[in-house]
């Protein structure tokens, strides 16, 4: 019988330190607070804000219109509990904030820490989020800033992960998240792996890859935990303040180009939550 909790390959740490993507199991699909049920309950329990709504059927590249609309919960709970024949995607963002699934959030983090050979305490700004969609729903390809472990609880779908054409065009797109475009691409990056998702199957997915998914002809429920490292914590860190730089006219070297540079500025923005603020997920 498979256990709740993710089981990370030893290797992970080394994964995690190179940040290649790695599939892994897990068995939260049987866990009380992520039944359809459960889910459904969530959506009226969360704030306001916290409980978004998208068109299911998108490009597989961003459109400029902007889908996202709130909804009333308890009308997201019941079009959750009938996913099957809604043409609808509903976002339950940090999860966090409600001390059961706070819990959860802490104890995949703890299980995978452990079972990957990594510190729970180097694990940070540790984040849930929960996916309901319908059957045919597609996110579109982005990248995220977060390390992102993205969990499959029901249904099936296909993960694509690509990379960018070199390092400049990786650096115009992070210019762009920093600028509100949050890693939204407008163009499809080349394809390097595929991941079937299925319940009980998960992906770590590493910052900046970018990535896309479509679901198969069933709903889909997932879960995404997402944090930081000191790793992406310090460039993420460094890319806000060369934001600021670039509004005062300056042309700040990109992150990784001047190490000792990057390792000054890190120090001085860390603690700082200006990264934190700007942060917007993007559903995985
Ligand atoms: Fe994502």
């Amino acid at each position: 019988m498979a256990t709740t909790w993710p089981q990370m390959a030893p290797d992970f740490a080394t994964r995690l330190g190179r940040r290649e993507p790695q599939a892994f199991r897990h068995g939260l699909a049987d866990h009380p607070l992520l039944s359809l049920e459960a889910i459904a309950e969530l959506a009226t329990r969360l704030p306001d804000d916290s409980v978004t709504a998208e068109l299911a059927a998108k490009p597989l590249v961003h459109s400029q219109t902007d889908s996202t609309r709130r909804l009333d919960r308890k009308v997201v709970a019941e079009q959750i509990r009938d996913l099957e024949s809604n043409d609808a995607w509903f976002n339950l963002l940090n999860i966090e904030q409600l001390p059961d699934y706070s819990e959860l959030v802490d104890t995949v983090v703890r299980e995978v820490a452990l079972s990957g050979g990594i510190d729970p305490e180097s694990i940070t700004r540790r984040a849930g989020f929960l996916f309901a969609s319908s059957p045919g729903a597609v996110t579109s390809a982005h990248f995220d800033i977060e390390q992102s472990l993205c969990m499959q609880l029901r249904g099936t779908r296909t993960l694509g992960l690509g990379r960018f054409d070199d390092d400049a065009h990786r650096e115009v797109e992070v210019k762009r998240y920093w600028e509100g475009v949050y890693g939204r691409l407008d163009t499809m990056p080349e394809q390097t792996r595929a991941e079937e998702l299925s319940s009980g199957v998960g992906v770590y997915i590493p910052p900046f890859t970018p990535h896309w998914i479509t679901n198969h002809g069933a709903p889909s429920l997932s879960m995404t935990v997402a944090f930081f490292t000191r790793d992406n914590s310090d460039e993420a860190a460094v890319q806000v303040l060369n934001h600021h730089l670039r509004r005062l006219r300056l042309a700040p070297p990109p992150y990784g180009t001047r190490p000792r540079a990057d390792r000054a500025k890190a120090a001085v923005m860390r603690g700082a939550t200006a990264a934190r603020a700007r942060v917007r997920r993007t559903p995985a």
